[in-house]
């Protein structure tokens, strides 16, 4: 067994005031209970983010989870910044900006210049190769992957996934970490789509094939495996709610590096994509949203 903890850990940053972001900025305050700085350069990002934690305490307060008291400690510890400048005494780093591969190399070459050496580097991402990710810092034995599930604060699983060049001990402190912040946690080799969505997303364009081909309507997919098979959301709800583009760029990752037709992207997912209907984000997707 390891010897190694996460008890060094006081301050977490974490880029990327996004909805993955600020549920990790959450959990990392509120459960795991350390100082978080949240950096995002879009300054309404990081107002909209706070406003939705406010949001979130609110609630706990309301249902007795958190008392009244608790909470004036909790939001003294949430900083947030539009510069990496005030990472330079962070002791982990969770990346949590958007899913393209240019920008996640930029701000990890960023972070490996503005975080002290020895500091742990984890990136978010759902679908992006870790060891791709590390090579653009001068660390890559820190860094890893912690994919958190959407919403965050509920979503009861992270899957961490060491990259070729990632060391046991970054890989435990991270574990450590994921279950501070009251997580269960799997581990996933470096491989596309790592475990989650390698089995999730062909599952959801399955779904878009059925609907496409008149196998049923929305509804009756939605339902059929919603109460067949005891899952919270139908395939084509949970597409609108995860974001349509997302799931195309994840189905894209996989058809290339798999390189096997079971992969391709249904037609119409690309058709409601190409329109802008994204889901939940955008007021449409499978279904609409006033
Ligand atoms: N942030 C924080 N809390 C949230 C939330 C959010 N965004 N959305 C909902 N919740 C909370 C609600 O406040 C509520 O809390 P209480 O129990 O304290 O009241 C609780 O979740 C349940 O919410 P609702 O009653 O409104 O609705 P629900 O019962 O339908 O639950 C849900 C909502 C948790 C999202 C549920 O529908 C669900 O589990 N859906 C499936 C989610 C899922 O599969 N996520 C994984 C997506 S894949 C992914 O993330 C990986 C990837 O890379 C794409």
């Amino acid at each position: 067994m390891s010897e190694i903890s996460s008890s060094h850990i006081k301050k977490i940053g974490i880029v990327g005031a996004g909805q993955m972001g600020i549920g990790i900025a959450y959990v990392s305050a509120v459960v795991a209970k350390r100082n978080v700085v949240i950096m995002d350069t879009q300054q309404k990002q990081l107002d909209g983010g706070l406003k939705f934690i406010d949001g979130l305490l609110k609630k706990e307060v309301s249902k007795g989870r958190l008392s009244e008291a608790e909470i004036p400690d909790i939001k003294g510890r949430l900083q947030v910044t539009t510069t990496t400048d005030s990472f330079s005494d962070v002791d982990f780093v969770v990346e949590a900006a958007t899913e393209n591969p240019e920008l996640k190399a930029k701000i990890f070459e960023g972070l490996d210049k503005a975080v002290p050496a020895g500091v742990v580097l984890a990136s978010n991402t759902s679908s992006i190769s870790i060891t791709k990710i590390a090579s653009s810092t001068n660390r890559p034995e820190k860094v890893i992957g912690m994919h958190f599930m959407n919403p965050v604060p509920v979503m009861k699983l992270v899957e961490i996934i060491p990259g070729i060049a990632t060391s046991p001990d970054t890989l435990a402190v991270t574990r450590h970490l994921a279950s501070d912040m009251g997580k269960t946690v799997t581990t996933s080799n470096d491989y596309p789509g790592f475990i989650a969505n390698r089995i999730l997303m062909p599952y959801i364009n399955e779904a878009v094939y059925v609907l496409m081909e008149g196998v049923g309507t929305k509804e009756d997919i939605d339902t059929t495996m919603k109460l067949g098979t005891n899952v919270p959301m139908g395939p084509l709800t949970l597409a609108d709610f995860i974001g349509l583009d997302t799931c195309l760029a994840i189905m894209r990752v996989l058809h290339s590096q798999l390189g096997d037709a079971k992969y391709r992207p249904c037609p119409l997912l690309i058709n409601y994509v190409n329109a802008g209907w994204l889901g939940k984000k955008t007021g449409r997707g499978f279904y609409e949203y006033p």
